[in-house]
């Protein structure tokens, strides 16, 4: 079983290439309610998501905690080999550590796979240019293939860009990014852009945007303060009207659907 989060898509395009070259089923980690391999031992476990501020989401923290715990009724639950696979724009410092403590294990492998960025919320980020975006994902092939080679072989492995400085950015800066960034009040709706049209809410993978009338009745997005941070609502509004607070004005929007229909 893989079990993904993805945001903008990259780590679904990822985890949907590894389970054809590997025949195993995908399971979104969000709003699954119980573990399909509750009680029993499952073989093959993957865990496919971004690296966010040189660790992870807290969506996939939360389930990461969960997936090996235990309950007094259940026996802990068990995953032969289990690997991860973290897509990043750039470099991911220690995030499998990270990905590490909440499990409570030491993953079996470990793969970082470089992907489009899609992160502009501070000065000086904005998405790679369509031809990085193009090299990027014809790479991410060969590297899923050879990734998967690994699985099949069930090496130990780490095959990782740490980048530099990995201690500090994700025990100092992390934290920090945590906690001042991953937040949805500076999300800003430009009412004259906005169409109503519910993509946001639709492409937000927890559920954390309601369309409601606001302004008469105008119906525009609101956030519900459970953010994970992953930029979905901005990079999928087709007219641009989504911005957080003023960093992302002026920045580009990444379409991973749109690339791929134009190479
Ligand atoms: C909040 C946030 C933080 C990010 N932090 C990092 C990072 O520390 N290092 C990096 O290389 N890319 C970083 N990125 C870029 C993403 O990891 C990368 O674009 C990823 O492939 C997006 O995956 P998705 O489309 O499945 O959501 C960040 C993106 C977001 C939204």
């Amino acid at each position: 079983m893989i079990y993904y989060f993805s945001g903008t898509g990259n780590s679904l395009h990822v985890a949907r290439h590894l389970a054809d070259a590997l025949g195993e089923r995908l399971c979104p980690m969000q709003g699954i309610s119980g573990f399909p391999f509750e009680g029993e031992e499952e073989a093959l476990v993957g865990l496919v998501f971004p690296v966010y501020a040189w660790g992870i989401p807290n969506v996939v923290e939360s389930f990461a905690k969960h997936l090996l715990s235990h309950s007094p009724e259940r026996e802990p639950r068990k995953a032969s080999y289990l690997y991860a696979v973290m897509t990043c724009g750039d470099d991911m410092g220690y995030a499998d550590r990270i990905l590490e403590a909440a499990l409570g294990r030491k993953l079996d492998a470990a793969f970082s796979v470089l992907m489009p960025n899609v992160y502009v919320c501070l000065p000086g980020f904005d998405v790679d240019s369509k031809e990085v975006c193009k090299k990027k994902l014809r790479q991410e092939e060969t590297r899923v293939e050879e990734i998967a080679g690994c699985i099949r072989e069930r090496r130990q492995v780490r095959m990782l860009t740490r980048g530099s400085f990995p201690r500090t950015k994700t025990y100092v800066l992390r934290p920090l990014f945590n906690r001042f960034l991953v937040t949805d009040k500076y999300f800003r709706v430009d009412a004259s852009r906005c169409i109503s049209c519910g993509r946001c809410s639709k492409m937000c993978p927890v559920g954390n945007i309601l369309i409601t009338p606001l302004q008469g009745d105008r119906e525009l997005p609101q956030w519900q303060s459970h953010c994970t941070g992953c930029l979905a609502c901005y990079h999928a509004c087709p007219y641009h009207a989504i911005n957080f607070g003023s960093a992302t004005q002026g920045k580009g929007q990444y379409n991973l659907l749109a690339l791929r229909e134009q190479s």
